[in-house]
């Protein structure tokens, strides 16, 4: 819940259907997995990869992907520390309520600030936050460009671009690191699969 909450007036209300109710219906646990890394890492390509072998194997999900979030809910915010800082701050809130609807939810976003994660996942109840580091060297993403946009931060038409005039921290404990600028992406892919398996998401405890 957030801090300063400026809404008066406003009692939680339970709901009956409860997320133990949804896991059991959907015969697995709900959790987000946080995909970080720079702009062209691969975050979205893996997000959506995962979510694909998730889906066959009969699990609910969705991906909250940055470039389409960024259309709607997030729309309104540019890429100042403080705006990033507020669009992770409502994708951890929407990230939050699904859990709760008992779902497997996969974001991808740069997320370049250490301190902005670590209040992500203590949002999240301990054990449903895996935070997956895309890891891809800078020059990878930039020789990928695949929508042009590092071309256009060298030479100064993007600011504050990530990696390039804007900083990424690297995690510094995440729960898995895929190396999405050298492994292919199935390899990835059964990477972040087994750690679920290891990590109970498949195993419901009633
Ligand atoms: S975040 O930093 O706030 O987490 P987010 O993941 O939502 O970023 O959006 C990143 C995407 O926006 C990039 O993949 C890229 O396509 C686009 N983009 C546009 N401007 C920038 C910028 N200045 N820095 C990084 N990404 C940018």
């Amino acid at each position: 819940m957030t801090d300063d909450l400026k809404s008066s007036n406003v009692i939680w209300h339970h709901a009956t259907v409860t997320r133990e109710r949804r896991q059991k219906q959907n015969n697995h646990r709900g959790a987000i997995l946080w995909f970080t890394g720079l702009s062209g890492a691969g975050k979205s390509t893996l997000a959506h990869a995962v979510e694909e072998e998730l889906h066959q194997r009969g699990c609910r999900t969705f991906v909250l992907d940055g470039d389409n979030v960024r259309h709607g809910l997030c729309g309104d915010l540019s890429f100042s520390v403080d705006d990033r800082s507020e669009n992770i701050r409502r994708i951890s809130e929407v990230a939050k309520l699904m859990l709760e609807a008992g779902v497997i939810t996969l974001t991808a976003f740069i997320s370049p600030f250490r301190e902005e994660r670590e209040k992500a996942r203590k949002i999240a109840p301990h054990g449903d936050f895996y935070e997956i580091y895309c890891r891809a060297p800078i020059d990878v993403c930039e020789d990928r460009d695949v929508k042009g946009f590092y071309k256009k931060a060298r030479k100064g038409e993007i600011k504050e671009f990530t990696g390039i005039s804007s900083p990424y921290e690297e995690p510094s404990k995440p729960e898995l690191v895929v190396d999405t600028g050298t492994e292919d992406l199935e390899k990835c892919v059964e990477q972040v699969m087994n750690m679920l398996e290891e990590r109970g998401v498949f195993t419901l405890v009633d």
